[in-house]
C-alpha cells in the first residue's frame, strides 16, 4: 500500500475501441502491445509503483484476454522451463507479483466512463483510489500515478492528471480552469467535458489519470447521461467540485493518446528507440529509412514540374 493508503486502482476497460477497428473487434484495445508489453501492463506497472495493491479492471465485451494476461499460465511457463528460455520465463512470471490481486467486474453496458468508475463501487469501499486509463500511455521518470499519490497526501482531495493540449484539440478532453495557473497542482475552479475551442475556459485537459475519493460515487448516481448520451466522469466530478475541493496536477512524463493510431505509433518507435535489445538495431533501421524518405516525395504529393 502506498503511503498515503491508496490501495485499489480502477481501470475501466470497457470501451470498444472503435477508433481501432477491425483490430479490436475481438480483443481488445488495452492488449495493443507496445514493442512486447500490453498497454494494459504498462498500467498495472504504473499503479504498482504508486503503491495499489488491489486492481479492478472494469471489463466489457471481448476483454477475456486481459484476465488471462494477469493469470498464471502453467503450460506456457512449463514449455519455457523446458527450452531454457530462463529470461522469457522471469518476465512472464513477473507481470502481476504475487502480493497483488485483480477483481474483474462487468459494466453491463458501455454507458460512459463515468458509469464505468461507478460500476468499481463495491470493489473500492468507502477509500480513495486511483482511476487509469491505459490508452493515455504516460512515461517518465516518476510514475504518473505515483506523483498523483505524494499530491493526495498533501492535498487530501481528488486530483486529476491534467496537460495543455492545442487549443484547437479542447473538444476532445474534459476541460480545466484552475485557480492559480503557475503552481504544478492547483484547485480546479470549472470544468467542462469536450468544450468546443471558442468557449473552452483553457486549454489544460485532462487526461487518463486521476485520483478519486469516495465520494465521488454519490456524485455519479446522480449525474444523468451527458455528451454522447454516456454518464460521464467529468459530470460526476462538476458535482463533487460543488462539496470537495478537487485538484489539478500537471504531472511530469510524457503521454501518448494509444487510443488514437498516431499516438500508438508514436509511442512504438519511441518505446523501440528505449528497448534495451532493439534500441541499436531499430536506430540504425530509423536512419535509413528516414533517408530514404528524404530523398522520396511522400505518396500523394504531386512532384513539381521543372520549367523547360
Ligand atoms: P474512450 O471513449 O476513449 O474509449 O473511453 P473507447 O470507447 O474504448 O474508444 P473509441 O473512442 O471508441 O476508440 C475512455 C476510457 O473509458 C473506458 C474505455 O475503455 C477507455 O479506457 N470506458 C469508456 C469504459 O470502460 N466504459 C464505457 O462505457 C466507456
Amino acid at each position: 500500500m502506498s503511503k498515503t493508503g491508496i490501495r485499489t486502482a480502477v481501470f475501466p476497460v470497457a470501451g470498444r475501441g472503435t477508433r481501432f477497428l477491425p483490430a479490436t473487434k475481438a480483443s481488445p484495445k488495452e492488449m495493443l502491445p507496445i514493442v512486447d508489453k500490453p498497454l494494459i501492463q504498462y498500467a498495472a506497472e504504473e499503479a504498482l509503483a504508486a503503491g495499489a495493491t488491489r486492481l479492478v479492471f472494469i471489463t466489457g465485451a471481448s476483454k477475456r484476454s486481459i484476465a488471462d494476461h494477469f493469470d498464471t499460465d502453467q503450460e506456457l511457463e512449463k514449455l519455457l522451463e523446458s527450452q531454457g528460455k530462463s529470461d522469457l520465463l522471469r518476465q512472464v512470471r513477473s507481470v502481476l507479483p504475487s502480493y497483488a490481486t485483480c477483481i474483474f467486474i462487468r459494466q453491463p453496458a458501455p454507458l460512459g466512463l463515468g458509469h464505468a468508475v461507478l460500476c468499481a463501487e463495491a470493489a473500492v469501499g468507502n477509500e480513495p483510489f486511483f482511476v487509469h486509463l491505459a490508452d493515455d500511455l504516460i512515461i517518465g521518470d516518476i510514475a504518473c500515478l505515483k506523483q498523483m499519490a505524494d499530491a493526495y497526501e498533501f492535498h487530501r482531495g481528488s486530483i486529476l492528471g491534467v496537460e495543455e493540449v492545442p487549443h484547437s484539440d479542447t473538444d476532445k478532453y474534459g476541460i480545466v480552469e484552475v485557480e492559480s495557473s503557475r503552481s504544478q497542482v492547483s484547485r480546479i475552479s470549472t470544468i467542462v467535458e469536450k468544450p468546443k475551442p471558442a468557449v473552452a475556459p483553457s486549454n489544460l485537459a485532462v487526461v487518463g489519470r486521476y485520483v478519486l475519493t469516495p465520494a465521488i460515487f454519490d456524485d455519479l448516481r446522480q449525474t444523468s447521461r451527458g455528451a454522447g448520451g454516456e454518464i460521464q466522469l467529468t459530470d460526476g466530478i462538476a458535482r463533487l467540485m460543488s462539496h470537495e475541493a478537487v485538484y489539478a496536477h500537471r504531472f511530469d512524463g510524457k503521454r501518448y493518446d494509444c487510443g488514437s493510431k498516431l499516438g500508438y505509433l508514436q509511442a512504438t518507435v519511441e518505446q523501440a528507440l528505449a528497448h534495451s535489445e532493439l534500441r541499436s538495431d531499430f536506430r540504425t533501421y530509423l536512419l535509413g529509412l528516414t533517408r530514404q524518405l528524404a530523398r522520396k516525395p511522400a505518396a500523394g504529393t504531386k512532384k513539381k514540374r521543372r520549367k523547360a
